[in-house]
């Protein structure tokens, strides 16, 4: 590899403008190089990373990120991989597209399979087509907070008459970190309305007590196993609360420094039965990316110990923390 070391980090088209900002707060050595929708560069001006410790670039808004290694062309990428000293026999490769239709063939081209699941400590080949003629790549290794699909992207199954996109959001969430979901769980969806993640939960066996001062989708609020408080989260007290919840699910457009200090106040409720707690994040305003840290934390002082923050395909402005035990 050339001295000098970049860094690709791909995003949800229209959110590079939050993936820049975080960069230039937490890891200000990387300089931004190239920048188009869904796809940014950056000069790594610090001590350069090497396929291990790649995985410790942990961005809230990359849905992929790795070390670059150069562009090529659908003839050319096999030897250019080659050239490069990464080991495609031996690593896993992904090869999609952003912003672009590629006809570009990889299983093809290399001969083998691509786009498996990645588990943890595997290294990954990233070939990512740009434009019909133009593949860029680079490579990561798997770690925690380091999703196992092509640039995140994953086919989950939605209810046709889901009353929001509620469902396509929290289904996402649980197939790339891989939440198991054990029928008759008990959870608390925090700003439930209209329902489409109640639903999600409904649909998978799962209990669900709502809490959301708006009216639900009638589907949703006559379900034999949902429960609707109409309440706000604020007017609300343990004693007002089913025992024995074991998961919390919190969407609520309200400012997150005061949703997160309810919510984890009531979750004191569940000390001993709670699994995970999974909060979206609203970036109605920059100075929320400064507190990204400061969020995380007031999650590991309440007692969880794998905290990840992360936008999903499905997220725009705003992104979620995933903190379990
Ligand atoms: C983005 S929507 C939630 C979408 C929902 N999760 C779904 O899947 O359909 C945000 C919700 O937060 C609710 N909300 C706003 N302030 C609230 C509060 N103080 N307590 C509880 N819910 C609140 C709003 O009524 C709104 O329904």
């Amino acid at each position: 590899m050339s001295q000098q070391q970049y860094i690709f980090v791909c995003t949800n088209p229209g959110n590079e403008i939050l993936l820049k900002e975080e960069i230039k707060i937490f890891y200000p050595e990387l300089v931004l190089s190239f920048s188009k929708k869904g796809f940014v560069t950056f000069k790594n001006t610090g001590v350069a990373y090497d396929l291990k410790t790649i995985s410790q670039l942990q961005l809230t808004f990359a849905t992929r990120s790795g070390i670059f290694y150069g562009k090529s062309t659908p003839e050319n990428i096999v030897n250019d991989v080659k050239a490069s000293g990464l080991d495609s026999e031996n690593f896993m490769i992904h090869s999609f597209s952003i912003g672009c239709e590629s006809e570009f063939d990889a299983q093809e081209a290399f001969g083998r399979e691509v786009n498996g699941y990645s588990a943890e400590g595997k290294t990954v080949i990233d070939l990512i087509a740009l434009g019909p003629n133009e593949i860029w790549f680079g490579a990561h290794s798997v770690a925690n907070g380091c999703t196992r699909y092509p640039n995140s992207v994953v086919e989950v199954n939605v209810a046709e008459n889901a009353p929001s996109k509620g469902y396509l959001k929290l289904a996402q969430i649980i197939k790339l970190y891989a939440i198991k979901l054990y029928k008759g769980d008990l959870w608390l969806d925090f700003g439930c309305a209209p329902g489409g993640a109640s639903q999600l939960l409904l649909d998978e066996g799962c209990k669900v007590v709502g809490i959301d001062p708006a009216k639900l989708d009638p589907e949703v609020a006559n379900h034999k196993n949902f429960t609707h408080m109409k309440r706000s989260v604020q007017d609300l007290s343990h004693e007002d609360l089913p025992e024995e919840v074991r998961w919390i699910h919190a969407d609520i457009n309200i400012n997150p420094k005061q949703s997160i200090k309810e919510v984890l106040r009531l979750a004191k409720k569940y000390n001993r039965t709670l699994k995970g707690i999974i909060f979206t994040v609203p970036v109605v305003k920059m100075e929320y990316i400064e507190n990204l840290e400061s969020f995380e934390d007031q999650f590991y002082d309440w007692g969880f110990h794998n905290i990840i923050s992360r936008q999903v395909p499905s997220h725009k402005k705003e992104y979620v923390i995933i903190a379990t035990r």
